[in-house]
């Protein structure tokens, strides 16, 4: 037949009888060409889409396989699905013993709460942030994990389950805390510097003085005067000798670290043979998390101070100390002894306490306590300023 679905016009005389007497079937003909043109054209497209989908399936399937981080599918109930190498790497079950289980099974009680609040999210419609946790291996050891959970959809956009990803953090959390006790250890050391600067530049040069004062005094002195003066000199020359004693100690690296909690317990604790009593003590906060590392040794400075003082001073049967972090850090030292003498002027310690205070922006106050003896109220800011920069 020739020229089957050219288009021609429609009168046009050249045309044969066949091809009027046919136009039906021919019209049928072409139309069904066209039709199983069209469909195979679709047919093609669609396998070459689908080898494309497979492909990238593939490729996707490849990542997650070679992945050393651990990913695993959950279903709606939470139950595991899939569990790639890096998941069998990180927490030792084999794909064939976990499918199936609760994912709970990885999580300590601890690290429910945030996986639930990471569930929340989603199935709120927002998308949930990594989050860190510890996680159970099969052996029953924990590991330390930056977990992020996604949703998991079907072709249609309907949420099917949960996917979820937990990497490894052990060597990034030791990192950071050998981090964070080397710029504990160098704050402390130059703190502990400037103080033995201070101890060596003023105060021995002025004991030093005072002595020298006294000695000439004593030169013209007799009998028990002198003898007197004489035993106040030895006394200077003392204080002078366990000056540089602790100037020596401030120059020797510092103690590690523990957490500011332990360390207000150890002192109080320490103070209790010298009270003849333990101190109570009470915490309200996130104490530990709130504090810059320099923070926490003003803080035990201070409460060592107050501890002597009230040692020294009171005649106390109690003693509270109460430590609060939140926007501030507050240190309170309550004991119900017999007070502040008002006729006592003298007050090195207390002195250096209101510095310390001052410098860090805060505020240092001591009353008397409800039980009778004195309150001591040592508070400083914690947001924003860097105590250390402060000259
Ligand atoms: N908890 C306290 N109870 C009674 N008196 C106190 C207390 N704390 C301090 N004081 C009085 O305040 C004075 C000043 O204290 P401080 O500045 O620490 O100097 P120091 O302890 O060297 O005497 C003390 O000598 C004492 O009289
Ligand atoms: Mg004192």
């Amino acid at each position: 037949m020739g020229n089957p679905g050219g288009l021609r016009p429609l009168d046009d005389p050249q045309d044969t009888p066949e091809q009027t007497e046919s136009t039906p079937q021919t019209r049928l003909i072409d139309e069904l060409r066209q039709e199983l043109e069209d469909t195979n054209r679709g047919l093609i497209a669609l396998h070459t889409e689908l080898e494309n989908a497979r492909l990238a399936e593939a490729r996707l399937a490849a990542i997650v396989a070679s992945s050393d981080d651990a990913m695993l599918s959950l279903d709606a109930e939470f139950r595991i699905q899939t569990w790639n190498a890096g998941a069998q790497r990180l927490f030792g079950h084999t794909e064939e013993h976990i499918a199936g289980q609760p994912a709970g099974t990885l999580m300590p009680d601890a690290a429910h709460a945030a996986f639930d609040a990471a569930v929340e999210e989603i199935r709120s419609g927002g998308r949930a942030e990594s989050h860190q946790c510890r996680w159970r291996r099969a052996d029953g050891t924990e590991v330390d994990v930056a977990v992020t959970v996604s949703a998991r959809r079907d072709a249609d956009g309907t949420r099917v389950g949960y996917c979820a990803t937990a990497r490894d953090i052990t060597h990034q959390l030791a990192a950071q805390a050998e981090l964070a006790a080397a710029r504990t250890d160098r704050e402390v050391m130059a703190e502990r510097d400037r103080i033995a600067r201070d101890l060596h530049d003023m105060v021995i040069q002025r004991v030093f003085g005072a002595g020298l004062a006294l000695q000439s005094t004593a030169a013209r002195l007799h009998g028990p005067d002198a003898a007197k003066l004489h035993t106040v000199i030895d006394e200077l020359d003392a204080t002078i000798r366990e000056l540089r004693t602790t100037i020596f100690d401030l120059h020797q690296p510092a103690q590690k670290a523990a957490s500011l909690r332990a360390q207000v317990l150890d002192e109080a604790s320490a103070a209790g043979d010298r009270l003849g009593f333990a101190p109570a003590v009470a915490f309200e906060g996130p104490v530990d998390a709130a504090l810059p590392d320099a923070t926490a040794a003003h803080l035990l400075a201070v409460l060592r101070e107050a501890l002597s003082n009230v040692a020294r001073h009171a005649h106390a049967s109690a003693v509270t100390v109460f430590v609060r972090a939140g926007g501030d850090l507050l240190l309170e030292v309550t004991d119900n002894g017999r007070g502040l003498d008002p006729a006592v002027t003298r007050s090195s310690g207390l002195t250096n306490l209101r510095r310390r205070a001052e410098r860090l922006g805060g505020t240092f106050g001591i009353t008397p306590s409800p039980a009778g003896g004195t309150r001591l109220r040592w508070r400083i800011p914690l947001t924003g300023t860097d105590p250390e920069r402060t000259p």
